[in-house]
């Protein structure tokens, strides 16, 4: 390798070291997300949107798709909720059935939700 080629990668490798111009153009590209605001969460509010879009056709009301767990009924949820099945569900951690069936993964923010939710007592709020 000629010393001028040499040169030129070392002041490649001190520059974005040091300045770290890589990381900064990245972050002008992707500006970071909003924060997660989980201070209040509340089940007939921000739980039921994410469900209203992702679980009650399964598992609401009339919809008979969700092995007749009815998570609209306040001692079911609160159940699933106390037993940890809820959130490893969410989490998909492969100890129980990977929710919401047959779709995405919830984001991490709705799942932290469900999270401040259950961590504060699975509240009927
Ligand atoms: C497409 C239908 C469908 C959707 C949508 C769905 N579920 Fe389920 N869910 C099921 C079925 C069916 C079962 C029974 C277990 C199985 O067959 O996988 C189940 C089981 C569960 C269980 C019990 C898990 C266990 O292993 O005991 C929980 C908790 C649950 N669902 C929560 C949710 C939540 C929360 C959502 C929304 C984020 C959701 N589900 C969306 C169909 C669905």
């Amino acid at each position: 390798m000629k010393m001028k080629e040499l040169g030129f990668i070392m002041c490649f490798f001190l520059a974005t070291g040091f300045m770290g111009c890589y990381y900064d153009k990245a972050d002008i590209a992707y500006p970071a997300p909003p924060a997660c605001d989980t201070t209040t969460v509340r089940l007939s509010v921000e739980l039921n949107d994410i469900m209203k879009k992702s679980c009650f056709s399964c598992h609401g009301g009339a919809a008979d798709l969700g092995a007749g767990i009815q998570l609209e009924d306040y001692a079911t949820i609160k159940d699933y909720a106390d037993f940890g099945l809820l959130i490893s569900s969410l989490i998909q951690d492969g100890t129980t059935s990977a929710m919401p069936k047959d779709a995405a993964k919830l984001s991490d923010c709705d799942i932290n939700k469900f999270k401040a939710w259950v961590n504060r007592g699975s509240p009927q709020n």
